[in-house]
């Protein structure tokens, strides 16, 4: 059994943080667009703990954010385009590994380290949520929030409808992201070694899982 280093305090900080806003969020945003099905806070209340927990998740962000550009390891979500071909197969690897080889004792593909963290199919999915899908939330949630503070900037997108739209899309998306991205998480070598490794930074690994690429072992009946 060997430890490997995964997560920095800011990280560990910035993901649990981000986790609990995004339960709240989740929960009072669907009181406040399906309040007719939904009975749990009052439609003011729920405005307002949903506002109060998009601005902590704004400064969260920022933390993420402020972490990975000082540090230069935001290079970690970012897909090798140099290697584009490579990097496709690698993906379509990983892909085939959580639809089937997974259920039949293969080992994971990926071999994550500090430096190397996410395996293709984590670094396209981050990189959007990060980069994209996240800030646009943001944005969206500020317009809402004060739409006559941003109405020249909402005018151009088309009106406040727009934003309303855009903001629920990806509310949905997130919803949906929170569950796949829950399953996955339960996927390391024990249902709580990766959710471990988000408390402690360590990741603790068999050797026989260490080495990712062996494909020769393939169907080694492992666990
Ligand atoms: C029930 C809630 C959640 C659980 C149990 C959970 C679990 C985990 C675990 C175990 C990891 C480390 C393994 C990996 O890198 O995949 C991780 C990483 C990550 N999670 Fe979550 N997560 C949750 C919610 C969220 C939410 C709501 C978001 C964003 C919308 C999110 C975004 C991320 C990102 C971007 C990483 C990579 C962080 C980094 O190392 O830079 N997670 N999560």
């Amino acid at each position: 059994m060997k430890k490997i280093y995964l997560h920095p305090l800011p990280i560990r900080i910035w993901h649990w943080v981000n986790a609990l806003g995004f339960i709240i969020l989740i929960l009072t945003g669907a009181q406040i667009r399906f309040g007719n099905v939904i009975h749990l806070f009052s439609f003011e209340t729920a405005v307002d703990i949903h506002s109060w927990t998009g601005f902590i998740l704004i400064a969260n962000y920022c933390i993420w954010l402020f972490y990975y550009l000082v540090t230069g390891n935001i290079k970690i979500y970012i897909p090798p385009l140099h290697h584009p071909i490579e990097f496709a197969k690698k993906a379509v690897t990983q892909a085939k590994f959580y639809g089937l080889g997974i259920m039949v004792g293969d080992q994971n593909p990926h071999h994550s380290t500090f430096d190397h963290k996410f395996n293709p199919m984590q670094q396209v999915s981050y990189l959007m949520i990060m980069a994209a899908l996240i800030p646009v939330q943001i944005i969206t949630g500020l317009f809402l929030w004060d739409p006559n503070l941003f109405g020249p900037i909402v005018n151009l997108i088309g009106g406040i409808q727009i934003a309303d739209m855009i903001h629920v899309l990806l509310f949905i998306f997130f919803s949906a992201f929170i569950i796949v991205h829950f399953y996955l998480a339960t996927l390391g070598h024990t249902p709580m070694a990766h959710i471990i490794a988000m408390f402690t930074g360590y990741e603790e690994e068999h050797e026989e899982h260490g080495h990712g690429r062996e494909e020769e072992h393939g169907h080694s009946q492992g666990h």
